[in-house]
């Protein structure tokens, strides 16, 4: 009979992921599919927690972000998602959404990720929909396009795809946990340019070639690296494809760093003589080092007049209540 005329809640919990190898650019923007796979890693400690709610009272659906109605274009964004939803999964209902992000406000680390990804596993069990999780991913690829990888704990590899159907993530089977990042906070501003308008225009310029052909000639060398578990191959890749990410939003005019990013950048450059560390930086100017548990300490008091944010391998997402 479809839609039950009661209130129900349900409560999730989705970790932000890092990707590694980074996706940007997408070759249909209503279903948010990609032009190539990317892998990431999942973050402990950094999170969503989504609450929805559906009400045969409801009138619309409505987002809330930490206690506060979320601005329009926020509210706009998660109903277009869930009108996608209602459509392609056949349910029925206005849905209200608590979203807590803990992660430091404008840390630079991509909440709208943990987000799309709580509020996915979220609907699964309120529409009793018995998804896996394979299916889950695609549902959070629907809201956010890195939602789909917040599904999985550990290494994540999302496979481009064609259709929904066959763009899904898929965690990495790894027991590789001596991984951590360290989250430099140089900037909390929110961006101006969302990675949603500079990827719809860097896809359109030459430069963003070349990062299609390196990112799909990258792929099968992570694999190999994250299976032998060794840094000094996975590091250099994880730069690369930050570097290749970088240079593809440069062709379009935009530049997400800071001049402070560029003057991090030297000094990690120095710092690598003293410790394994490796730089990968997203749609912002916040650097993310990832290094091995044995050097933390070290870094840390080297990098001691900036803010740091210190995270290890995460869990997958799932239902809380
Ligand atoms: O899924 P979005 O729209 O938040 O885009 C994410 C883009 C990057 O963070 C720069 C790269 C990635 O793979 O997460």
């Amino acid at each position: 009979m479809g839609f039950k005329t009661i209130r129900k809640s349900v409560t999730a919990l989705a970790n932000v992921n890092i990707a590694l190898l980074k996706y940007w650019g997408k070759k249909d923007e209503a279903l948010k599919l990609p032009f190539q796979t990317s892998i990431s890693l999942t973050l402990e400690g950094l999170y969503t927690v989504s609450t929805l709610t559906i009400d045969p009272d409801f009138k619309e659906d409505e987002l809330y972000l930490n206690g506060e109605k979320a601005s329009d274009k926020e509210q706009e964004k998660i109903r277009a998602f869930f009108d996608l939803f209602r459509k392609m999964y056949k349910c029925k209902g206005y849905i209200r959404v608590n979203s807590e992000n803990h992660v430091p406000t404008g840390a630079g680390l991509a909440s709208s990720a943990s987000a799309y990804a709580s509020i996915a596993t979220g609907l699964n069990d309120l529409f009793n929909l018995k998804l896996g999780k394979k299916e889950i991913s695609m549902l959070a690829r629907l809201g956010s396009g890195s939602a789909s990888r917040s599904i999985f704990g550990g290494f994540t590899i999302w496979h481009h795809g064609d259709t929904h159907e066959s763009s899904f993530a898929e965690n990495i089977q790894s027991d590789w946990d001596d991984l951590v990042f360290v989250v430099v906070v140089l900037s909390k501003d929110k961006k101006k340019i969302s990675s949603r308008e500079a990827m719809a225009k860097s896809v359109k310029l030459p430069a963003y070639q070349t990062f299609l052909d390196e990112s799909k000639k990258m792929v099968p060398l992570f694999m190999e690296a994250i299976q032998s578990k060794e840094l000094h191959k996975l590091g250099p890749l994880v730069e690369k494809s930050s570097d290749l990410l970088h240079a593809t939003i440069r062709s379009t005019g935009i530049d997400y760093y800071l001049p402070e990013t560029y003057e991090l950048l030297k000094f990690i450059k120095d710092l690598k003589h003293e410790a394994p560390l490796y730089y990968t930086i997203d749609a912002g100017p916040n650097v993310k080092l990832l290094t091995s548990r044995r050097y933390l300490e070290h870094i840390i008091n080297r990098l001691s007049r900036y803010e740091v944010i210190i995270s290890a391998i995460g869990g997958e997402a799932y239902v809380q209540s």
